[in-house]
């Protein structure tokens, strides 16, 4: 039985936020689905493995990894019910018959100690309240010399080009509200690798790496704009605000749809199987 130490984020992740990511999972997984292969070339799993999935959302990348794990099992731990629901419906639908999933908040949750080879996760380890507490408990859940693989962003900035060209929204637009705020301040709490450094005391071997990937936020600009805006329910823009946002997006329209350079950490680590501090 999970309990629940991330209330504001449950909160999110089962409400509005969650619902629009249950709402538009295809487009979500596109958006970074240019991570999966820095993510599992990082991991490694191999055939017989037992790989746990860390805030798997609709599980996309928890199905990658029960592929992966063919003889093994992957297991999606999430907070949101709507994108857990989501994900078991696509997993039986794709037929995919090694891969499960579970309510929890990962920094409480009591897994089966030692129970894991791998744990992954594709940008779903940046909301807790206290880091180090739950990377401790996800220690817990892997065997000695297991290994850990996640993606995060690196701090936006005007060099990125995925923040560059997104930051007009947020000129344009009116303040977020309160969750949004709360949501992406989480988004960038392991942007500062000293801090990811910290948060993974005791783990061995420890890796941050810079990786560049392609996000895609939609078929055209007007695609991705709509997209952008529908992430905040109840908003409307004018005519001319529309056109401004969709002229920032035109340059990067390809035949794949429009595609931002995005800056992220690809951290890799090991858990020996010491005390947990
Ligand atoms: C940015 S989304 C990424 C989802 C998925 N990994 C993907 O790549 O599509 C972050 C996910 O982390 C989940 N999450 C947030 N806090 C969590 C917690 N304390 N325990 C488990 N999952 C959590 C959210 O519900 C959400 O599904």
């Amino acid at each position: 039985m999970t309990r629940i130490a991330n209330f504001d984020q449950a909160r999110a992740w089962n409400g509005a936020l969650g619902n629009h990511w249950a709402s538009h999972h295809e487009r979500y997984d596109t958006l970074v689905s240019g991570l999966n292969d820095a993510l599992f070339d990082a991991a490694a799993i191999t055939a017989g493995e037992r790989v746990l999935d860390v805030g798997c959302g609709a599980g996309a990348t928890t199905r990658i990894a029960g592929r992966l794990a063919a003889h093994g099992h992957a297991v999606g731990v999430d907070i949101s019910a709507p994108l857990l629901d989501l994900a078991r419906a696509t997993t039986t639908a794709q037929g995919v018959t090694n891969v499960a999933y579970e309510f929890a908040d990962a920094q409480t949750h009591p897994f089966p100690p030692a129970g894991y080879d791998v744990l992954i996760s594709r940008g779903g380890v940046m909301f807790f309240a206290d880091h180090v507490t739950a990377f401790r408990n996800l220690a817990r859940a892997l065997r000695p010399g297991g290994r850990l693989a996640f993606v995060c962003p690196q701090p936006a900035g005007p060099e990125v080009e995925e923040s560059r060209a997104l930051s007009l929204f947020g000129q344009l637009l009116d303040e977020p509200d309160a969750a949004t705020v709360a949501v992406q301040a989480a988004m960038a709490s392991l942007s500062d690798p000293a801090r990811i450094r910290e948060v993974l005391h005791g783990w061995d071997d420890v890796t941050v790496a810079a990786v560049a990937a392609e996000t895609t936020w939609g078929r055209d600009a007007a695609d991705a704009v709509g997209f952008v805006l529908s992430r905040t329910p109840g908003r409307t823009v004018d005519a001319a605000t529309r056109a401004a946002l969709e002229d920032t997006l035109r340059p990067y329209e390809t035949d794949r749809g429009v595609r931002l350079r995005a800056a992220v950490w690809l951290v890799t680590a090991k858990w020996g199987g010491g005390p947990h501090r």
